[in-house]
């Protein structure tokens, strides 16, 4: 253990540390497809309607264990109950199978800044031109390397708080530039329909699959039942008010990813309307680039675009091996860079398989999916869930609620959230969670369509 935990500055610099690693490529990229695939309005709905019951729930559980025990994941639940210290391992998995194949999209993200950058980019807006990327085994792999090497040598050299300094600056030109692009997309002709795909719930769209969905965008978006959050929350000083802090994290996260699908579902339903339900992880790159086709000065908009989502990938995917590492050295008291290579390696071996997932192993399927795809269900939609299910067990009915409500208000703070959260962690989220996971057993023998 250390000597003395460092803590974040306050509560501002908390705030943003976490809404850094928690906007990523899990808003930009993922958040859109997956709208787009599972009902448009109706996954905004339910999507909605589990950020402010479960996903602030599991947010603030994992922040108040983390600064209870003032351990990081690994260790955190065995201190609240000795039966619970497989959950730190479990947990531990995830950011283990995550970062592979995260730094495979930060690859493609990389590829297309570069087709930007050097005057390209247009080219890229050809409806053949991902397939043809993805499809070769050289660049994908090669630019999944450049991406991943490029968070260790962040984490190796210890830069990442001057990248992330970088980033917050930048983020909010982000923001900035993506209303612009979502309101360009607004005034294409046809792009209407996609809107009101996006914004008006359709429930003849709705089916348990939206659900499941919206519950793992939920767990990557948020970063949680990874441990990670437990982790963040033991740098969290006594007097800070977990649930406002909470609630700026989520209003900020969910802001990110609606605006995005602004910019991305319009523009499918303009450019490429076969692709809504089929267009999965490439949607963003397969729409994106004819968007700035048609744009004025869309070379240079897009450049700038690319620029910025790699950054923000880039704060998610340095937090990610961070944590990684930090487990690494903790349980095997290995040194910093001997961990972080080590990571490093694993990961180049792990993602290979997503990275030619597309093509020179696309004939591959696993349970049906692309290695990629498979990785990401994995992640999302089982271990995540176990350990969130183990987590309401634990908290709910083990340890009970009333521990970490102490916790959240041990300085009088508010916790207006309590009754929700006392009964989502107790009953609602266990028999939610095992609903999933019955579901997704049953979609793979055939018994029910997923
Ligand atoms: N939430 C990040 C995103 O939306 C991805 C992510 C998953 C992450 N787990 C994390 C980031 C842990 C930091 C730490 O892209």
């Amino acid at each position: 253990m250390k000597e003395e935990r460092s803590s974040f500055s306050g509560k501002l610099g908390f705030i943003l540390a976490a809404a850094g690693s928690a906007v990523g490529l899990g808003n930009l990229w993922r958040f859109p497809y997956l709208a787009a695939q599972h009902g448009g309005g109706i996954f905004i709905l339910v999507y909605l309607i589990l950020v402010v019951t479960f996903g602030f729930s599991m947010l603030i559980l994992e922040l108040a264990i983390g600064r209870k025990t003032k351990q990081s994941s690994i260790t955190a639940y065995t201190k609240l109950h000795k039966k619970f210290g497989f959950l730190g391992y479990l947990a531990a998995i995830v950011p283990i199978i995550i970062l592979p194949y995260y730094c495979v999209i930060g690859g493609w993200v990389i590829k297309y800044m570069m087709e930007f950058l050097t005057g390209g980019g247009l080219e890229a807006a050809d409806s053949a031109y991902f397939g043809g990327f993805v499809s070769q085994a050289g660049e994908p792999l090669i630019f999944f390397v450049i991406y991943l090497l490029a968070t260790m040598v962040i984490v190796l050299g210890g830069v990442q708080n001057g990248v992330e300094r970088v980033s917050k600056v930048l983020m909010p030109v982000l923001l900035l530039l993506s209303i612009g692009i979502s309101i360009y997309v607004a005034t294409i002709d046809g792009a209407w329909d996609g809107i009101k795909y996006y914004v008006l719930p359709d429930l003849s769209n709705f089916s348990m699959s939206t659900v499941c969905a919206a519950m793992g965008q939920l767990f990557f978006s948020l970063s949680i039942a990874m441990g990670i959050m437990v982790s963040y929350g033991s740098y969290v000083k006594d007097d800070i008010d977990l649930s406002g802090c909470v609630n700026h994290i989520e209003i900020f996260d969910t802001s990110v990813a609606l605006l995005s699908g602004f910019m991305i579902v319009p523009a499918v339903f303009v450019f490429a309307p076969d692709k809504l339900n089929t267009g999965g992880p490439g949607l963003m790159f397969e729409t994106l680039p004819m968007v700035f086709k048609q744009m004025p000065f869309g070379q240079v908009i897009g450049a700038v675009f690319f620029v910025l989502v790699l950054l923000a990938a880039l704060t998610s995917s340095i937090s990610i091996m961070e944590a990684i590492v930090s487990m690494v050295m903790d349980k095997f008291k290995l040194k910093r860079w001997i961990a972080v290579v080590g990571v490093t390696v694993f990961s180049i071996l792990l993602g290979i398989p997503s990275a030619w997932g597309f093509g020179l192993w696309g004939d591959v399927k696993i349970l049906g999916m692309d290695f990629l795809t498979f990785f990401d269900f994995l992640a999302n939609s089982v271990l995540m869930p176990i350990v969130a299910l183990a987590t309401c067990i634990l908290v709910g009915w083990v340890v009970k609620t009333k521990t970490i409500e102490d916790e959240i208000t041990k300085n009088g703070e508010k916790f207006a959230r309590k009754g929700i959260f006392r009964v989502m962690v107790r009953y609602i989220a266990p028999v939610f969670l095992i609903m999933i996971l019955v579901f997704y057993t049953l979609a793979q023998f055939g018994l029910v369509n997923y």
